[in-house]
């Protein structure tokens, strides 16, 4: 006689909690986690960001207690962006260069409040240029690559000199990275790691950011001439390819949750670190549906994350960071 029961029953390992635990594939933890954040200037301020509830840009003095809670909550990276003041903002770009811009006070604050915290800062010439762009932009309208790559070399050493730990790249202007290692090697900066936005493509998610950083109301046209498609992910190997050729540390997918296939792809193919961006749109998107009743915060948060893990990330850039250590460490 035939069984009449299933031979295999893959419920029977999920019927205990600890059962469960001791089949998990994946696990989150706050070491998994950096921690993106918003500088300005000023004394004591406290600007809520309006598109990204929960976050706030912070004047340099309010960086110490920041740098202490992500020790405290094992959190061991922060990511740095600057909302410049619309006066610093030219053509060129050039308040990239200055030893003692709001970044660079920034990077010092955090390190002299926490040197064991990592500190990753952007590099790319948004938050400098009066059109918004990533890069140079000539006469006609076009994003210079070659020159502008020139002006990201001395940015990336304005930010080692300041003690970054972490350059990571986000301009996507061909020949960066290889560029940036020469500059750091040259001046003794052998430590100072490059974290690559190798695969960061022309998305709509990033809108929100660009209000934190007060980029959006400058921006002239999009940046589809040096972000990626998103049609596309064989174009995403090369990327990584270059980046790993020209000497990047670890690379980085971005968007987040609509690339968790590039994600894989990146980590079946290459053992250099993958990592990826939970970016703005994706916040702003979640909390969105959290203030209409439709999403549990602390559930979706922790799922959004674990899944990044299971994609293959070797950790996560997310706005949730503080809240999900919090959570995990309960
Ligand atoms: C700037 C930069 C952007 C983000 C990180 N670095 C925006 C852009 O490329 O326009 C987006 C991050 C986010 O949306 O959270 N090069």
């Amino acid at each position: 006689m035939t069984p009449t029961f299933p031979a295999t029953r893959l419920r029977r390992t999920r019927v205990a909690p600890w059962s469960r635990a001791l089949h998990a594939e994946n696990t989150l933890s706050p070491a998994d986690l950096i921690w993106p954040m918003f500088v300005t200037e000023g004394r004591g301020v406290t600007d809520p960001v309006g598109t990204m509830p929960g976050v706030d840009r912070l004047s340099v003095d309010r960086l110490a207690a920041t740098a202490h809670e992500a020790v405290a909550l094992g959190i061991p990276c922060v990511a740095l962006f600057p909302f410049t003041q619309g006066h610093l903002r030219t053509e060129d770009g050039k308040e990239a260069l200055n030893p003692d811009n709001l970044v660079c006070q920034a990077i010092m604050a955090l390190k002299d409040a926490e040197p064991g915290l990592g500190v990753l800062v952007d590099v790319a010439l948004d938050p400098y240029t009066s059109h918004g762009h990533d890069g140079l932009m000539h006469d006609d309208g076009r994003i210079l690559n070659d020159a502008t790559v020139d002006v990201l070399v001395g940015q990336a050493l304005n930010h080692a000199r300041a003690g970054a730990d972490v350059i990571a790249p986000s301009d996507m202007m061909d020949g960066r990275v290889a560029a940036i290692r020469a500059g750091l090697e040259g001046e003794g900066f052998h430590e100072v790691q490059i974290m690559a936005y190798a695969a960061k493509y022309a998305s709509a998610f990033y809108g929100p950011f660009r209000d934190a950083v007060g980029s959006g109301g400058y921006l002239k046209g999009d940046k589809k001439t040096y972000q990626m498609d998103p049609a596309n992910s064989r174009e995403a190997i090369r990327e990584v390819a270059m980046d790993i050729a020209e000497g990047a540390d670890s690379v980085m997918v971005k968007p987040g949750m609509p690339y968790l296939d590039i994600v894989r792809l990146v980590r079946d193919r290459f053992d250099i670190p993958v990592f990826a961006y939970q970016v703005s749109g994706e916040y702003a998107m979640m909390e969105a549906a959290i203030a209409a009743g439709v999403l549990d915060r602390d559930r979706a948060v922790l799922e959004t994350l674990l899944g990044f893990k299971r994609a293959g990330c070797a950790g996560v850039l997310t706005y949730y960071a503080p809240l999900a250590a919090k959570l995990l460490t309960r």
